[in-house]
């Protein structure tokens, strides 16, 4: 009998973080004539030392914080990382809408994965504006003589082919430093990939992105959220805002330390005060400040009330932007740290009028009890969007469809550009 052998790789995804620097690792198992497996295997956080709102303050501290994720991601799973899938975000990331169109190459008209290719390439011929780069170029529906709306036109026949692309674009220097910074711990990067399209990917299932359904991160100093409609993204963005800001609220509000603030909102914190009795107090020493002082829970919900609504009315005017408020039947799903606020399932469906759910990773095996833990989504996102690239089947990664050595062989010329 012909012994089977079983090729293993490991996969990791790092999420750069303003609170926390996180470390995902899969191990993926392939078996010839089997279905392959997938396994997230080790979970890292280290506190964020560096990065403000996705953007690289110190490369320094940044290189010192990755590093010391990547120690203790060795000693946890017992050997080291070599390469990642690094996570950008950040105010600095804007997308906008492209067409590429060519005539289809073989003599008969029938359209093939290389005319597809040719395609989505034609259409990175945007204006990039100054100092940005291309991060993504993602397909979303391709025309063939005129007929529009195909999602797949592989065998189809035709003469012209045409696809509407969305492009994701980075500013170079904060791409810059991100590499930089990652390059300096000694492991090398697989790719650069916009966070909120792996977390949206993750957290959603594809009925929902169907329906339509937006997906919301909701961060320590940042929001990104993501739209789909009909398997499409039709709009990200990043705002400045997030968990930190109910911290510091709190802190202000309760005159506190940002510490004993913190604490208070995580332990007993929540953004619907409406049931809550004016009478029902907490002892702030019992959260870490050094004098006895009774204050109502029903004060605190209060002021995280005001702060996240504040959130959801962003989010709102986002939906309004694209014509989408109270319209996506799929809802909003949120994830990240700051979604872990008691109470704002309810307070989402009231302020956005749509259904809401925390979003949880889908159909991901692994044996930590973090894998549910909604500040480790960014992490886990990075882990299934590098597996699905290098399996070529993602959606936009650098190069669209491409083969996978063809990407990664595009990818480090990319980045050998970047090195100074
Ligand atoms: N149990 C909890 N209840 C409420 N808030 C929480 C809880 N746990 C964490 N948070 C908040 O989540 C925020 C951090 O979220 P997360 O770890 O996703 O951010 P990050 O990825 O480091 O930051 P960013 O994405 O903005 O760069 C902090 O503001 C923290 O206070
Ligand atoms: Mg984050």
């Amino acid at each position: 009998m012909i012994k089977r052998k079983a090729h293993v790789e490991l996969i990791t995804g790092l999420d750069l973080g303003s609170t926390s620097v996180r470390l995902a690792v899969a191990k993926q198992v392939f078996v010839p004539g089997e279905k392959t497996s997938f396994q997230i295997v080790g979970l890292i956080e280290v506190p964020s030392e560096g990065i403000h709102k996705g953007v690289i303050t110190s490369i320094e501290e940044t290189v010192s914080a990755v590093s010391h994720s990547l120690e203790k991601m060795e000693q946890l799973i017992g050997v080291p990382i070599e390469h990642a899938w690094v996570g950008i975000s950040g105010l600095q990331i804007i997308s906008q809408n492209s067409k590429g169109v060519v005539a289809v190459a073989k003599a008969d008209g029938e359209i093939t994965a290389e005319d597809l290719e040719r395609a989505i390439e034609a259409s990175r011929a945007v204006a990039t504006p100054l100092n940005y780069e291309i991060l993504h170029v993602i397909p979303r529906a391709f025309v063939v003589d005129g007929q529009t709306g195909i999602k797949d036109p592989v065998g189809m026949t035709g003469v012209r082919l045409e696809v509407d692309t969305q492009i994701i674009e980075g500013q170079t220097s904060h791409i810059k430093n991100i590499t930089k910074a990652v390059y300096r711990t000694g492991i090398d990067i697989d790719d650069l990939v916009f966070s909120v399209l792996s977390v949206g990917d993750l957290v959603t299932t594809p009925r929902q992105r169907d329906l339509g359904a937006i997906v919301v991160n909701i961060g320590g100093a940042t929001t990104s959220l993501i739209v789909y409609e009909e398997g499409d993204i039709i709009h990200t963005a990043v705002l400045p805002i997030g968990g930190e800001h109910v911290t510091n609220d709190l802190a202000i509000g309760l005159r506190t330390s940002i510490e004993v603030a913190e604490r208070v909102k995580i332990e007993c914190g929540e953004c619907y005060p409406g049931h809550l009795n004016k009478k029902e107090m907490i002892d702030l020493k019992m959260f870490g400040a050094e004098l006895n002082e009774e204050v109502s829970r029903k004060y605190i919900a209060e002021i995280i009330n005001a702060r996240m609504e504040e959130i959801l009315e962003k989010i709102e005017t986002e939906l309004n932007k694209i014509g989408r408020s109270s319209l996506l039947p799929a809802g909003v799903v949120f994830t990240g740290g700051g979604a872990k606020i008691f109470g704002l399932v309810d307070l989402a469906k009231d302020k956005l009028r749509l259904p809401a759910t925390l979003g949880y990773p889908l159909d991901i095996l692994s044996a930590s009890e973090k894998i549910n833990d909604l500040s480790f989504t960014t992490a886990i996102g990075l882990v299934r969007w590098g597996a699905s690239m290098q399996a070529g089947m993602g959606r936009g990664g650098n190069a669209g469809l491409k083969s996978v050595e063809k990407v990664s062989a595009q990818v480090k010329g990319w980045f050998k550009s970047l090195i100074p």
